[in-house]
């Protein structure tokens, strides 16, 4: 069994970084195990990334391929320093803009972090969660923190609390329990470790704020770029298979009418299938609902999950990212 925390993140950080649960949670960070933690984007699994060794128990708690580099998540500028190789004034412009916020860095890695977080690469994924509990846990043990989302590999990723207790339990040393993850998808991923800055997984921060701060920046929105099994994966997801649920995802587009939708309900309903309908038209709560309609539907035993898709901002193409992956 994991030693379970209930911690309420309505608290501040200057009361959070005393508190008995974070510290005796902070200690088995520092110690070398892991602890689950939330996060503003998703629940995560954390570990020192220090420690080669602590990187490892991650692979193995997640059953996550080891060719997969994870994110180092820091609380300071000065800890972020520590993981990198160099702040170049364009980087750092960047991080005092957006930091802490939902929005993960690729740069070239320190000599201090080991190959076991990044999986062999030349450059880490660093990212500052804007999350009180993340922050004070990050902050109390004064170490980076490694930290995929806390999911069993092929499941996706879990917003809420029972669902890392449901997949990690037994398997991790604690799992710090709070409230529903405010965005509910994943952070965006931009890679500035090269000349040319690209976005490799859209998330709550879009280009359109990006933009701001690099005008050639590389998004391309839908890229399905598959990779060969020996290569190493350089955008997330290119080489893995991505959570589908066990029902059959399928899309219903924007132009479609109510009755389309309608229709469609009633045509699989009449073939004796259980269809699962999610219509928010609000991308904001979309993305907040999405992993967690997906469990459920499984959960309930549907058969079909139709999602009416959602435009119009960069919200809209961070969780269609994720629904088209499933629906794949
Ligand atoms: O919002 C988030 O980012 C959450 C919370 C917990 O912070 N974390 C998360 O971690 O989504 P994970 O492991 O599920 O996804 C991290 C992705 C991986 O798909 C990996 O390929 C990519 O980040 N990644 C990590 N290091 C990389 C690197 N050096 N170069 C390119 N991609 C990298
Ligand atoms: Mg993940």
């Amino acid at each position: 069994m994991s030693k379970l925390f209930q911690i309420d993140e309505s608290q501040s950080f200057e009361e959070l970084l005393k508190h008995r649960d974070i510290l005796e949670a902070a200690d088995m960070i520092r110690a070398g195990g892991l602890v689950a933690f939330p996060t503003e984007t998703v629940y995560g699994l954390g570990a020192n990334a220090f420690d080669p060794e602590a990187g490892k128990k991650i692979y193995a708690a997640k059953g996550r391929p080891s060719d997969n580099p994870l994110i180092v998540h820091v609380s300071n500028l000065q800890m972020l320093e520590q993981v990198v190789r160099r702040v170049s004034p364009e980087a750092k412009s960047l991080i005092e803009r957006f930091f802490p916020a939902p929005l993960t860095l690729i740069m070239k890695k320190s000599s201090r972090i080991p190959q076991e977080i990044t999986a062999g690469l030349d450059t880490v994924a660093i990212r500052m969660p804007d999350h009180p509990i993340a922050l004070a846990l990050i902050e109390a043990a004064g170490v980076p923190v490694a930290a995929p989302s806390a999911n069993l590999s092929g499941k996706p990723s879990p917003t809420h609390y029972q669902y890392v207790i449901e997949d990690l339990n037994g398997r991790v040393d604690a799992i710090i329990c709070s409230q529903d993850s405010k965005i509910g998808i994943e952070s965006t991923i931009l890679d500035i470790s090269e000349e040319k800055w690209k976005i490799l997984r859209p998330g709550a921060i879009g280009p359109g704020e990006l933009k701001a701060f690099c005008p050639e920046l590389i998004y391309e929105a839908n890229s399905s770029e598959k990779l060969e099994e020996s290569e190493i994966p350089k955008a997330p997801g290119m080489k893995y298979r991505h959570y589908s649920p066990n029902a059959k995802v399928q899309i219903l587009s924007y132009d479609k009418k109510e009755t389309d939708f309608d229709l469609m309900v009633k045509s699989y309903q009449s073939q004796g299938l259980k269809v699962y309908v999610i219509q928010e038209k609000d991308s904001k709560k979309l993305a907040k609902i999405i992993f967690k309609e997906f469990r459920r539907a499984d959960e309930l035993g549907y058969d079909i999950i139709l999602v009416k898709e959602v435009r119009g901002d960069d919200m809209s193409e961070a969780v269609m990212n994720r629904i088209r992956k499933a629906a794949n």
